[in-house]
């Protein structure tokens, strides 16, 4: 883990109510796809933690989506202003762990930390399915740049205003049942449904509201079965058979 200041290159409205924010700074505690970053924001006591969709040596970003004040106040910051934050939080996905052909299903914003996690297992040479589910049309996000990075992708929504009207697992029922590994990562809600379908190993990135972020105050503790479990330090990536829901 790392504190640094990163400076604000772009923070732009992308879809309802979601921005992508692209930051200046020190990005070298970022390793794996699915870690996230912990954001103090100015006039919050406690940081916001945020998941990173990619980096590079020098920059790194993120997509969030104004759900309270904390969002509210970062969506108004400017370009040029910077944010004091810590990098390099959670273990991430296992690219390693998927030996033949990955099913990676995302949920809204969900999109953005599995993005990092398919370019890995493209590079590792596996045929990455990717299935998008988003309540509308206008809440989608990084369709086009999956399938630039050469994933087949496919997409849900509940109003059917895009892909498939429906959920995920509409999606996932309608393809050929080949996958040897699937990573998940969005509402809890789809990410159990998720688990529950499909009988393959796999992983899903659990979410909880944070403390300190990074492993010292338990505050995100959760029942696993291999027992109580930090989702910032411990996680917040497990295994289906880990989790409880
Ligand atoms: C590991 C991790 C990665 C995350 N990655 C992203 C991301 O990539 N993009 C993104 O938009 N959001 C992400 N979140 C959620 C994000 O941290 C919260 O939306 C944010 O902290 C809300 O701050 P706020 O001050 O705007 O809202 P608050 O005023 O604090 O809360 C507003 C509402 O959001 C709910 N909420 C707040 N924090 C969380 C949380 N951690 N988990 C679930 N519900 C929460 C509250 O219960 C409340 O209903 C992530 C959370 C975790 C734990
Ligand atoms: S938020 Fe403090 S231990 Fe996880």
């Amino acid at each position: 883990m790392k504190q640094s200041k990163f400076i604000i290159r772009e923070n732009t409205a992308v879809a309802d109510h979601v921005y992508r924010l692209v930051l200046d700074g020190d990005t070298s505690e970022m390793k794996r796809g699915g870690q996230f970053v912990d954001l103090a924001i100015h006039g919050f006591f406690l940081r916001r933690p945020i998941a990173a969709q990619k980096w590079d040596s020098e920059s790194m970003i993120l997509f969030y989506k104004v759900v309270g004040n904390g969002t509210d106040v970062l969506s108004r910051m400017q370009a040029g202003e910077s944010l004091d934050i810590l990098t390099g939080l959670g273990n991430g996905f296992n690219a390693s762990a998927c030996k033949g052909k990955a099913l990676v299903v995302c949920g809204g914003l969900g999109a953005s930390p599995a993005f990092t996690l398919v370019k890995e297992l493209l590079l590792c040479g596996h045929d990455v399915t990717v299935v998008l589910g988003f309540n509308k049309y206008d809440d989608m996000i990084l369709a086009d740049e999956y399938r630039l990075l050469g994933a087949e992708v496919h997409i849900a929504t509940l109003d059917g205003s895009a892909g498939t009207k429906g959920f995920v697992t509409d999606v996932i029922a309608s393809l050929e049942n080949d996958f040897d590994y699937f990573y998940t990562c969005g509402p809890k809600v789809m990410m159990k449904a998720v688990c529950n379908s499909l009988d393959i190993p796999g992983e899903a990135s659990l979410e909880e509201r944070m403390g300190c972020g990074c492993g010292i105050c338990y505050g995100c503790t959760c029942h696993t079965t291999k027992g109580a479990k930090r989702i910032c330090a411990d996680g917040p990536v497990f295994k289906k058979e880990e989790i409880i829901w």
